[in-house]
Formats: structure tokens, C-alpha cells, sequence
């Protein structure tokens, strides 16, 4: 879900990030791994373009503290991760700030934590507490948050102090750079009310009356309130993960999904935008065109067709029903599946809309 975003006063890259897909994507090991690996060169090849960098959030399809060159000079304009962030991920934005600090020749800082108000987030979410998730299963998982919300008083925090003006925790901030203004959401849900992989950060980015939206991970999005602000944002180009269809069963149940197909649908259409990329969440599963049918026929592509291609899981489809694969696996051994695809990496420049 990596995005190069350029106006006059910025090339911002949001989420340079790439992982291997879930063991049921429905390709052979030895093709993930190698279109990880061109991802990967294409990350570079964008980073090396860009003058600031987004992170959302810290799965490793949103950043790769693995590779520590992307980050290189930058200015970083990551999530907080000393609040609203949940265990795993707390664990790893401390990982990667310490890759940041050695790559610069500093220390990561701990810090006690800062006084704080911790509001239960679904307050300012009317229409999620009224068509969402039973009260039941909202209280159960309530219980995960207040959790969480024991870690971020008890600390230690890591302060950005040391990265000087080059790390801005931006959560909720808004940037001016020039003519250029870059805003963060607060946090917001990675999925359901409470989602377990935690939270992340939209971001507006406008110039010259041209506005670019990035949901990040909203899974669809599955929160009501969550579509509608995307809706009201009304951007020219909109960049939305769409509804996880991959984990229909035990990890995502058909009611979740349901509402997260709704409300895509919702955003897509309330939006309105003229340019619309469905990728991420949806693409990891060959029906997905099917579940978001509707999204589609509004005019939403995937990133890949914004590229010029079909998305992998249509190609993969055709290549094992001609019987290719074999020879599909033969060219990726030999460098010579889709090479041009690291210069290609998915770019936007509000200037050109
Ligand atoms: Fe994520
Ligand atoms: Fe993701």
C-alpha cells in the first residue's frame, strides 16, 4: 500500500513497506518471495525520490526497519508509539526507532510518561455504537483496550528528542510545508471497535485546491463513522485498503465482513473521487472483485491496473489455467518476470490532476 505522493513543495512517501502474502495466497513460495524482493527494490528506488516519510503504523507491510536505507535522510513523520498502539506494535516501533538511532550514531531515550486522558474511543464513533458490534463483544474487548491503556501510563515512553527535527511522532499533526498542507488523523481502528492489531493514521495530503486521501488500515473501513469522514473529505484521489475478504472464516466473521463491504462500498461512492485505488486488504484473494462488486463498478481500480497490469491473483489465475506456471516460475528464477516493475512503484503528483 506504498505511495509516493508529490506536489511542488514535497514528495512524501507513505508506508514504504512490503511482506511476504498470507500462506493461502494462491501462488507458489518461490514467486512471493521474488515479487517481495522487486517490492523491495521498488521501495528503494521511491525512498530515493522522496524528501519525508509516513508510517501509519508498524506492520511490516507499512515499514522494514530491515531495510535501513529508505530512511536515510528523511524526515519522519511516524505513529506514536508510546499511545494508542497495541502490544506487538509498541514492541516494534521501539525496534525501529532503535534501527533509526544506530543507523544515525545516537541512543534511543526512554522517558517517563506524560500525563494523559484516555477517552474510550467509541465515544466519537455515534454510528458504530449504534449499527456496530454487539454490546457483548464491545465489552470483552474494552477490557483489551483498558489493557493497553495500563501500558502506555506505566512506560517507559521513547522520546523522539534525539532524532531532532527529523522524527515527529504525527499523530492527529498537521504539516505546512510551502503551499502544501499534510494532515494526520488521530488515531483510528485497525479494523473492528478495538481492533487487536491496534491502531493506525490517515492522511489528507492537499495543494492547489487537489486533495489526496490515504486510509491506511481501516479493513474496509469496518467503523460507519469512519466511511462517512472519507465521504465528507471528498478527495480527488483516494487510496482505501478495503475489506480483509482473505480471512473470511474464523479470523474475520461473514457479519464483519459484511458491514466492511457496506461500508466500503459507502466510501467509495460518498467520495466520489476521481481516481480511486481498492487495494491491499482486498487484492490478497481471487474473489475479491466479486465481494466489492459494487465499489468497482464506481470506478475504484486496483493498484496494479493503476500500473497498467492485472492485479497478480487474476494472472496467477490465467497462468495456471493455460498451464504456464512452470514457465512463470522459470523467468522469475531468472530475473525476467516483470523487471521494469521497481521503477513503477505507485506515484501521485497532485500538480498533474
Ligand atoms: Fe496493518
Ligand atoms: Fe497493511
Amino acid at each position: 500500500m506504498c505511495v509516493l505522493v508529490e506536489t511542488p513543495d514535497i514528495r512524501l512517501l507513505i508506508d514504504p513497506g512490503a511482506a511476504i502474502m498470507q500462506p493461502r495466497y494462491p501462488a507458489p513460495t518461490e514467486i512471493k518471495l521474488y515479487y517481495l524482493e522487486l517490492a523491495t527494490a521498488a521501495l528503494v528506488a521511491a525512498a530515493a525520490r522522496a524528501t519525508h516519510i509516513a508510517i501509519t503504523h508498524y506492520h511490516y507491510d507499512h515499514h522494514r526497519p530491515d531495510v535501513p536505507e529508505l530512511f536515510r535522510e528523511k524526515t519522519l513523520w511516524i505513529k506514536d508509539p508510546n499511545r494508542w498502539i497495541n502490544r506487538s506494535q509498541w514492541e516494534r516501533s521501539r525496534y525501529f526507532l532503535s534501527v533509526l538511532a544506530s543507523e544515525r550514531g545516537i541512543e534511543v531515550e526512554e522517558v517517563s510518561p506524560e500525563k494523559g486522558e484516555y477517552p474510550d474511543p467509541l465515544e466519537e464513533l455515534p454510528r458504530a455504537r449504534k449499527e456496530g458490534a454487539s454490546e457483548e463483544l464491545r465489552r470483552k474487548w474494552r477490557k483489551r483496550f483498558l489493557g493497553l491503556v495500563r501500558m502506555w501510563e506505566r512506560g517507559p515512553w521513547v522520546s523522539p528528542e534525539p532524532f531532532g527535527a527529523q522524527v515527529v511522532y504525527a499523530d492527529g499533526k498537521v504539516f505546512e510545508i510551502g503551499k502544501t498542507t499534510v494532515r494526520f488523523t488521530e488515531p483510528l481502528f485497525h479494523g473492528v471497535e478495538y481492533a487487536s492489531p491496534g491502531w493506525v493514521l490517515a492522511i489528507i495530503v492537499e495543494h492547489g485546491g487537489k486533495k489526496f486521501l490515504y486510509s491506511s488500515d481501516l479493513q474496509g473501513p469496518i467503523i460507519e463513522d469512519y466511511a462517512d469522514w472519507i465521504a465528507a473529505e471528498a478527495p480527488d484521489v483516494l487510496v482505501l485498503d478495503g475489506p480483509a475478504t482473505y480471512l473470511r472464516g474464523p479470523l474475520q466473521a461473514a457479519a464483519t465482513l459484511e458491514r466492511a463491504i457496506r461500508n466500503c462500498v459507502g466510501a467509495v461512492r460518498g467520495a466520489g473521487a476521481r481516481i480511486t485505488i481498492l487495494d491491499h486488504h482486498l487484492t490478497r484473494e481471487p474473489r475479491f472483485r466479486e465481494a466489492c462488486r459494487e465499489a468497482f463498478s464506481s470506478g475504484a481500480i486496483t493498484g496494479a491496473e493503476a500500473l497498467g497490469l492485472p492485479p497478480l491473483t487474476d494472472r496467477l489465475s490465467a497462468w495456471k489455467a493455460n498451464g504456464e506456471l512452470g514457465e512463470i516460475v522459470e523467468r522469475a528464477r531468472a530475473r525476467e518476470l516483470d523487471p521494469d516493475l521497481p521503477s513503477r512503484g505507485l506515484s501521485v503528483n497532485l500538480l498533474e490532476l
